[in-house]
Parts: C-alpha cells; structure tokens; sequence
C-alpha cells in the first residue's frame, strides 16, 4: 500500500502520511503533521503544522485542522465544518494563545457545524448538521443547535439509542447508556 496524493495536493517534506492514505485536490498538509493510515482527506483540507489525526479519519471538503486540534482514529468532520483555536481573537494582537480542541475515537461532526476551542468531543459521540458547539459533548451522544446541546443517546452505528440502551437500527446493545429520551445534563 501507499499514499495518494492528488498532483494537486501540497504535503510538505516534513509531514507523516499512513498507509492506504487519500489525499485530494488542493489540500496542504503542513510540516509536522502527523497522518494516519487509510484516512481520506478531502479537497482544500488544511492540516495545520504539528496536528495529529488518527487512521481511517475522514475530512470532507473545505475543512481546516488548526493546530491545537486533535482527531482520533475512525473520525467523520463533515464539508465545511469549521475548526477554531484562539478564544479572543484580535487581528492587531501579536500575542495569542491556542486553546486546544480533541475528538475522540469514532466521533462525527455534521456538515458547517462550529466548534469553539477547548471542548472535548467524547468518543463516538454526534454532533448535528450546524451545531455551535460550546460545552463537552459526552461520548456516545447527540448534540445539537446553538449552543449544542445534548438531546440522546447514539449507538455506534450513529443511530439513536432507545431508553433501554439498546439500537433498534442495529440491535447493539449499550446497557451502560441507558437513559431516558432526553438528556438532562
Ligand atoms: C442530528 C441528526 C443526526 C438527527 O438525525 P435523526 O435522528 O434522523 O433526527 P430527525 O431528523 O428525526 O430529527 C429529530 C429532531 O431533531 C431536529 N434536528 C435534526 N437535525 C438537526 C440539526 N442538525 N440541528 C438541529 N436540530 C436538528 C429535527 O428538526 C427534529 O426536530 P423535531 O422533533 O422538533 O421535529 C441529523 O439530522 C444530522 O444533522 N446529521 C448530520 C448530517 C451531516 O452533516 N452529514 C455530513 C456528511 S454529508
Ligand atoms: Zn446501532
């Protein structure tokens, strides 16, 4: 196996690509970046200098990875979905912080959803077309609007859990995220 890189692409000297890797028009990964195997990386993605994404990551269209983000293995971030690292952006203010951002295992992101920097979104978690994410989304859970909040639980197939823990998509059952429909937390 090996590495696809759209002519396109700019992958800088300095990067770390995995195995079985796609990545297509137009997209920059940057010097210190880290890649892992069978990710797919889609058009005009930035990977910022120094970021870590796991293997068989997903980035659609248009995402930027900013440093200070990082995304574990099997993660979805939808077209457009927007990335943020400085809390208090001023363009005239030569000192900045970056507040750090982690998607955990299995988690996905819908389309244009925005995350505002130091949250965690938990493993195999969901966040909904367009959210605005301010808080911690908890693993395995359903997040949406603005701000995001929690509405239920999902199954690792990415379907809602019903109150017993169980996915009446796939029929996992999750006995430990058993709840009722609506998150009060
Ligand atoms: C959030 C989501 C997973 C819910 O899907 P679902 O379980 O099938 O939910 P439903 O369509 O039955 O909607 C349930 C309720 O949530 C609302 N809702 C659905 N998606 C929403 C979203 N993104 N933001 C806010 N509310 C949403 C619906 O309007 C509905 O509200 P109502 O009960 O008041 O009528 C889905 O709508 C979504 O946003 N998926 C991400 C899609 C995406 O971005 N894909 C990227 C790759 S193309
Ligand atoms: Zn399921």
């Amino acid at each position: 196996m090996s590495v696809m890189n759209h002519d396109t692409a700019e992958v800088s000297a300095g990067a770390t690509v995995g195995d079985g890797t796609k990545i297509w028009n137009h997209a920059q990964v940057r010097e210190g970046a880290r890649i892992g195997a069978n990710c797919v990386i889609g058009k005009n993605v930035y990977i910022d200098a120094g970021v870590t994404i796991g293997s068989g990551v997903k980035i659609q269209n248009n995402v930027s990875v900013y440093a200070g983000v990082t995304v574990e293995d099997d993660v979805f971030l939808g077209p457009g979905m927007t990335f943020t690292n400085d809390l208090y952006p001023r363009a005239f203010s030569a000192e900045w912080e970056i507040t750090p951002t982690s998607v955990k295992k299995g988690a996905s992101i819908g389309a244009g959803a925005v995350i505002v920097c130091g949250v965690e979104i938990g493993e195999y978690a969901m966040v909904g077309a367009g959210a605005v994410v301010t808080r911690d989304v908890p693993a395995y859970t359903l997040a949406v609007g603005n701000p995001a909040a929690p509405v239920w639980r999902v199954c690792r197939c990415g379907r809602r859990l019903g109150g017993d823990g169980k996915c009446s998509a796939c029929g996992a059952e999750w006995p430990y995220l058993r709840s009722g429909d609506r998150e009060q937390d």
